[in-house]
């Protein structure tokens, strides 16, 4: 054994290490400087390595037990410096949670109050309006079957007419069985289906189209659709239905109006317009000039249709509309851009 490795090994002193420590871990003020004593202690450059590395040149019989108190002064170390650190953790944490400390008593502003969405309001005010008129309000499935919404509708597999509504189809059965609903009129469907006339039925929901957002064009939308079949309805009882509920729902300053158009469900068939609530029918630019809007279709029921569902179009006649609740909800409020009302930006919702 050499003079510099004795030197090296008596030099050890355990407890001293332990001591200087304890007192260099209780002056660490913060987890920082707490993490860099760490590396000092216990890294390379430390003590406890050195003596580590000091133990190859020490005599075998003193090796053992000078490596043992190697050990357990780091050890001791680690449990001082763990103690420490606890320590701090639980200052810093008390001194964030004062800093951060909310006196709720001093809010003096009352949370404010949520409301129903613009297009959920619409769609309870226009039931109402036909509710008042003794038309019962009646639902159905958004995954709706090819036969519902298209077939029955007077639109076999691969009609052209099949083309009005760019469809989404879901991946479930065979291909393009199953849809996501263009519109609301399979409910007339399913309806009939389940109950015999006389009919006289509103059926608000959702529906979906495969377009681009535009001013007047959501992908995501409601519809209403409405029914009625009895004994000897005539297209006036629809024009006057469709008069009623304009003046009912937008003021009696705003009319209805329909023109010739197809839709395979209905024969005659209509396009639903009112007066453009912007310019009250002087035309402007969300009207093209026209002073018209147009919110729907509508007609009377196709007798294929009746048809379909097994109603006797020789004993019962009968029409329907379909019109856009979001669309209703755009006149009324006057909204220059439809996508507002998916978009949920609170500072619009608020003013609606
Ligand atoms: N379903 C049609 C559409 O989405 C609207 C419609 C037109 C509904 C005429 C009807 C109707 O009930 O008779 O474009």
């Amino acid at each position: 054994m050499t003079g510099a490795d004795r030197h090296a090994s008596d030099a050890f002193d355990p407890a001293g290490t332990v001591a200087r420590a304890r007192q260099a871990a209780a002056d660490a003020g913060s987890l920082e400087a707490l993490g860099e004593l760490r590396g000092v202690l216990l890294g390379k450059r430390g003590e406890l390595v050195r003596a580590q590395r000091a133990l190859g040149g020490v005599a075998p019989e003193e090796r053992r037990r000078l490596g043992e108190q190697i050990n357990s002064a780091r050890a001791e170390v680690e449990e001082v410096l763990a103690a420490r650190q606890g320590q701090l953790r639980a200052e810093e944490r008390a001194r964030r949670l004062a800093e951060e400390r909310l006196d709720l008593t001093e809010v003096v502003d009352v949370p404010r109050r949520g409301r129903v969405h613009v297009v959920e309001r619409t769609r309870r005010q226009l039931e109402d309006v036909f509710v008042g008129m003794g038309f019962a309000v009646v639902e159905g499935p958004e995954v709706e079957d090819d036969w519902h919404n298209f077939e029955a509708l007077n639109m076999p597999i691969a009609h052209p007419a099949r083309g009005m509504w760019d469809t989404l189809y879901l991946e479930l059965g065979p291909p393009e069985s199953v849809v996501l609903r263009t519109h609301t009129s399979p409910v007339q469907i399913r309806l009939m289906q389940r109950e015999r006339p006389p009919v006289y039925a509103v059926m608000p929901g959702r529906c979906y189209r495969r377009d681009t957002p535009d001013a007047r064009h959501i992908p995501i939308f409601h519809q209403i659709e409405g029914l009625v079949v009895d004994k000897g309805i005539s297209f006036s009882d629809l024009a006057g239905t469709i008069e009623t509920f304009t003046g009912a729902y937008f003021g009696t300053d705003i009319h209805s109006r329909l023109r010739p158009s197809f839709f395979p469900f209905t024969e005659p068939s209509a396009e639903y317009e009112i007066t453009c609530t912007i310019c009250r029918g002087a035309g402007c630019r969300t009207c093209s000039q026209t002073g018209w809007i147009e919110l729907g279709g509508c007609g009377m029921v196709d007798p294929a249709v009746f048809a379909a569902v097994g109603v006797d179009p020789e004993e019962w006649t009968g029409f329907a509309f379909g019109f856009g609740i979001d669309r209703c909800a755009q006149m009324r409020h006057q909204l220059p851009d439809m996508r507002v009302l998916l978009e949920n930006d609170v500072r619009v919702l608020e003013q609606l």
